[in-house]
């Protein structure tokens, strides 16, 4: 009896430390592996979707090609010229391009009612209206193919800071509609002077507009090109 049950006794130690062993202790010390398998759990089968076919994207060439864009370029002394630009560039959704003279003319400049102020001075001599702009050619000309060109009256002709612009570029295939603003005067040959200083382009008759003109009045000439 006392061999059965020492024999018993062994048995039930051997299979508790057998179990004892198979059984990680799960213990705080031992770290976690930071991750078990993540290639296998993050790369997907591959699965048979369908190829999306090409659809109608335009090429860089067609855009480049169509151009279309409108180009609203302009001097402005006093500020009203550029108002019209503006109204211009909103109705048309046109980029704006401002010229700028290096040497800006000053309040004083611009009296004409001043003997030798500078626009006398240079409306007295031919010579001293080479204006130099800070820019006188755009980014992208190629672009547009409908440019407004504005100015203020001086002397019932453009004021001749836009020479120097319509001098510089090329307007070869672009349709070119000058606009100006002015107390009384009209376009008068402003704009036909400019087309034979450029000598390339459609240049069209174009629009005088008074100094004070609104907003929608622009618009409203704007919409009756199309
Ligand atoms: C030097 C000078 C000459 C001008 N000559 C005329 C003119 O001959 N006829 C006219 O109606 N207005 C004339 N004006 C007025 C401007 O054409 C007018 O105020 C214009 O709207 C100014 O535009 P801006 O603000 O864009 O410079 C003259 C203005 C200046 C400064």
């Amino acid at each position: 009896m006392r061999r059965i049950t020492a024999f018993l006794l062994c048995f039930v130690l051997i299979f508790t430390l057998a179990a004892c062993n198979s059984t990680p202790s799960g213990s705080s010390s031992t770290p976690a592996p930071a991750s078990s398998a993540p290639e296998a759990a993050a790369t997907p089968e591959p699965t048979s979707a369908p190829t999306p076919e090409p659809t109608e994207t335009p090429t860089p060439e067609s855009e480049a090609v169509s151009g279309g864009k409108t180009l609203v370029v302009y001097f402005s002394a006093s500020g009203n010229t550029e108002r019209v630009a503006n109204a211009i560039a909103a109705a048309t959704g046109g980029d704006t391009f401002s010229l700028e003279p290096v040497n800006p003319y000053t309040n004083e400049d611009l009296d004409w009612t001043a003997d030798g102020s500078r626009v006398n001075v240079e409306h007295d001599n031919e010579d001293a209206r080479a204006i130099e702009l800070t820019a006188a050619t755009v980014d992208n000309w190629a672009e547009y193919d409908t440019i407004y060109i504005g100015y203020p009256i001086w002397w019932g002709i453009a004021a001749w800071p836009v020479d120097t612009f319509v001098k510089a570029n090329d307007f070869t295939g672009k349709t070119v509609i000058p606009f100006c603003t002015s107390s009384s005067s009209g376009l008068g040959e402003s704009g036909q002077l400019l087309a034979d200083m450029a000598g390339t382009g459609d240049w069209q008759e174009g629009q005088r507009f008074q100094s004070s003109v609104s907003h929608e009045d622009v618009a409203e000439w704007v919409n009756s090109l199309k």
